[in-house]
């Protein structure tokens, strides 16, 4: 049995998670024993559950990720400016690197892919996107025959968990949040969630899978600024609309919905248009009963994916919460281990791309 010792950087609702998971499994994982070895956190004194190894706790993040002992980092801390720093450190030691950060991945995720080829390691991030459906996996490794034209999906579990109530239950959207928070569904600020700032980063890393310059949409450029694109530009993606939240949702909002029959939902869209310009808007939309959102409720996500050949593929499943985040952490540990380098796989073009434009 092939031993991995991995390194935790963050315990919260996704690290719990995975040490929850090890801990019920034995440590064994098909034919891996995974250890948590070494574990940073913030707070050395919190209370935490019973499966979670007080004696491996630090509070100095740099021992782990350098740590002889540990074969893989798996980056939970959430944020930009010190998990980038974490990232940084571990690909620059040599080790591979799991992370569930779509903040992380939507600002810094071209550089770190470019830092982790550089330096031979893997680095993967399934859990960034859509909690545990495997959707980079998919868009990786699948979507080569087909040109990809359109993604469009629910992306945020707490925005359609908050939804789902007020329209079923007809809850308040202040109570529905802190359901939401209390399932551990919620960012830490759950205004990412409800301002639509993480479903907008979700699309980011997804463009960014598909080789699409994201660039424009950190800086929120709207699709109008845009001008003429010199041909042998790589697609961009600019903002079609403002990015729409869910936090002026009001009751009445919904119960019109409703009259009609129809259901109000969060959803990214992605669309290429004919001269390759990527359109994106987050926004919220009232759908009828034949769009296939319509019937995702709670902390389901979905993601129809568009392609010229096969038509609409739509993926669906728990997008938020512990286990199923736990889930997509631990399954890229196993393609990790057993397939070093398939994390960074499918971006090869990208990164040429963009290592031949920037020598222009
Ligand atoms: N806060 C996120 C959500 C967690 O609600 O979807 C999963 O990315």
């Amino acid at each position: 049995m092939k031993r991995v010792r991995l390194g935790l950087i963050g315990c919260g609702v996704v690290g719990s998670g995975v040490l929850r998971v090890l801990s019920d499994r034995g440590g064994v994982i098909g034919d891996m024993q995974m250890e948590p070895v070494r574990i940073a956190v913030k707070h050395l004194s919190r209370p935490r559950p019973s499966y979670v190894p007080r004696e491996k706790l630090t509070d100095d993040w740099r021992s782990v990720c350098l740590a002889d002992d540990v074969d893989v980092v798996v980056e939970v801390m959430g944020g930009v400016d010190v998990a980038h720093e974490v990232v940084r450190t571990a690909i620059r030691a040599g080790k591979p690197v799991v992370t569930a950060n779509k903040a992380l991945m939507a600002a810094r995720g071209l550089e770190l892919r470019a830092l982790a080829r550089d330096h031979g390691v893997s680095l993967r991030y399934e859990a960034s996107v859509l909690g545990g459906v495997p959707v980079i996996h998919t868009l990786q490794t699948y979507f080569r025959v087909n040109r990809v034209t359109a993604l469009r999906g629910i992306v945020n579990g707490t925005s359609n968990y908050i939804l789902t109530r007020m329209t079923h239950e007809g809850a308040s959207f202040a109570d529905a949040l802190a359901e939401a928070q209390a399932l551990g569904y919620a960012e830490p600020d759950p205004t990412s969630d409800v301002e639509g700032h993480d479903a907008y980063f979700k699309l980011q890393v997804l463009l960014q899978v598909l080789g699409v310059d994201t660039e424009p949409l950190r800086n929120e450029v709207l699709a109008p600024a845009l001008g003429a694109r010199p041909a042998d530009a790589r697609p961009a993606a600019y903002l079609a609309a403002p990015r729409e939240g869910i936090s002026h949702v009001r009751p009445d909002d919904v119960l019109r919905a409703r009259s009609r029959g129809e259901k109000l939902k969060h959803v990214a869209t992605a669309r290429w248009r004919e001269d390759g310009v990527v359109e994106a808007f987050v926004r919220v939309e009232s759908v009828p009963p034949s769009d296939p959102l319509f019937g995702i409720d709670g902390v389901e996500n979905a993601l129809a994916i568009t392609g010229d050949v096969v038509g609409t593929v739509t993926l669906t499943g728990p997008g938020a919460g512990a286990l199923p985040t736990a889930s997509a952490v631990l399954e890229d540990v196993v393609q990790l281990v057993e397939v070093p380098h398939a994390g960074n796989a499918g971006v090869e073009d990208e990164l040429e791309w963009r290592v031949n434009t920037s020598r222009r």
